[in-house]
């Protein structure tokens, strides 16, 4: 028995009252922005976040993704903390600008980082889960106008295909994209994620945009490997009405078709759901949707990613009194409730009964597709003592969540496998690194690595198939 083991909270011997099939994968997410460091190693050239971060007054404290938690340096003994808590599957991204520095031409040397970094999940028996955009778009494709630009589909399809040429024959699951959500509304709507552009319309045609170049990428990796598995990874999420009055129900259908369908439709309808087109004519023709496009979003792929972190409780806004520069075409129709109960360090509510939901619901609008919770995870403001981070919360938190999992799994959800965000601290976009949302602690100034107790619990959970409670 290592060191490890014997500090661990052992559920072995309780009775596991929620038990997962057998297969499900225990994994542990992260990105390549927020963990790697080494932003000018191996010929990696700036991303959007790399320039934003730089901008005065865009992120928390001035931080940037430089150094993080250099795991571009320290990614085998990352993987040795995976193996000892027991990981099946580690989620991970491709850094693009690594891949083709300057959105030009491919590097082999920043591939070959991904290459070992595979090689040594596998060596370990963990499955590998590549995720192709996790935001950082390489600035010289943003200075030509970025995901509202139809071009970069056609660049991100031609990295993805560098990246499924490398990595193919060994990738267990594909990402195409992570959460194309906070790219488009965050990065062109609101603002406040790289690279910080505030104009509706182009919110709306990079949401096509990403999505062609999904359906660009399933081509691309399909064309270099017969069995790969591909998905994308979106934060769909429950949007409930704060009344059952007509212009409530019609506020939380408006926030629905802006961060669900317009991703789920297209993928698995094959086209944009009506009413959001409707609802966002004055801002948009939605003339950059060209005929044949939708054949190649809606492509058949194997499975979906749901990141799930809370739920939305919306009303309609009186006239006149609705916030215009939020992320969505139509904010200022909408008025956001606060969803009463617990709240994690992010002042997100807890609530796990979300999770269930959009389990249920991708099932029954968009048929029996196997699902991946591809994150799920809660920041708190977590302290070493003694050796130790006592983070009871987020024990709670990942418990209640699996809780919530494990009956969507009894209501016939097809739910494969389990990402915690994070498996380490790290930098969490405009807010820096004051919120921690690892199950490992990381000491910035150290760079040492502490398991948290959620760590031992987890690795507990993984050899006991399940949970308690
Ligand atoms: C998600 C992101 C992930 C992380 C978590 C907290 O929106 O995909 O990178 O920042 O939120």
């Amino acid at each position: 028995m290592t060191a490890l083991m014997a500090a661990g909270t052992s559920i072995q011997d309780q009775a596991v009252k929620r038990r997962f099939p057998a297969g499900f994968w225990w994994g542990a997410a992260t990105a390549a922005y927020q963990i790697e460091g080494a932003v000018s190693e191996d010929g990696r050239t700036p991303c959007i976040w790399d320039t934003f971060a730089a901008t005065p007054g865009k992120v928390a404290n001035g931080d940037s993704g430089n150094p993080a938690t250099e795991h571009y340096f320290r990614y085998r003994d990352d993987v040795a903390l995976m193996a000892e808590l027991g990981l099946g599957a580690y989620r991970f991204s491709v850094a693009w600008p690594r891949v083709r520095p300057r959105g030009q031409q491919t590097n082999a040397k920043g591939l070959a980082f991904y290459d070992r970094l595979v090689d040594e999940l596998l060596s370990k028996g963990i499955r590998p889960v590549a995720t192709l955009y996790h935001w950082d778009l390489p600035q010289e494709l943003e200075d030509q106008g970025g995901w509202a630009n139809r071009e970069t589909a056609h660049r991100f399809g031609e990295y993805a295909n560098d990246v499924a040429e490398k990595l193919g024959d060994r990738v267990a699951l594909w990402n195409t994209l992570n959460e194309p959500w906070c790219s488009a509304f965050l990065g062109y709507g609101s603002g406040a994620h790289a690279p910080g552009k505030k104009n509706h319309a182009d919110a709306l045609k990079a949401v096509h945009h990403l999505l062609l170049g999904h359906g660009l990428a399933v081509q691309a990796i399909r064309a270099n490997t017969s069995q790969a598995e591909i998905a994308l990874a979106i934060n769909a999420g429950v949007v409930r009405a704060v009344s059952e009055k007509e212009s409530d129900v019609d506020a939380a259908r408006r926030i629905d078709g802006l961060l669900n369908r317009i991703f789920l439709d297209p993928v698995f309808k094959g086209h944009y759901p009506q009413d959001v087109i409707e609802d966002t004519k004055t801002i948009s023709d939605w003339a950059h949707v060209q005929e044949t496009d939708l054949q190649i979003i809606s492509q058949k792929i194997d499975g979906l990613g749901l990141n799930y972190y809370q739920p939305d409780l919306v009303g309609a806004a009186e006239p006149g009194t609705g916030e215009t520069d939020g992320p969505y075409p139509n904010n200022d129709k909408v008025k956001w409730h606060r969803v009463s109960g617990p709240r994690t360090e992010m002042d997100w509510p807890v609530d796990p009964t979300g999770l269930e939901e959009i389990l249920l619901r991708v099932k029954r609008d968009y048929g029996d597709i196997p699902l991946y919770i591809t994150e799920n995870g809660a920041a708190y403001p977590d302290q070493v003592v003694d050796g130790a981070v006592h983070d009871n919360d987020r024990i709670d938190f990942l418990n209640r969540h699996l809780a919530a999992a494990h009956q969507a799994l009894d209501k016939g959800a097809n739910l494969r496998g389990y990402f915690v965000w994070s498996l380490l601290d790290n930098f969490e976009w405009a807010l820096g690194y004051g919120k921690r949302f690892g199950i490992v602690h990381v000491d910035y100034q150290t760079q040492v690595r502490t398991l948290k107790q959620s760590a031992l619990w987890y690795r507990d959970v993984i050899n006991a198939g399940g949970i308690t409670a």
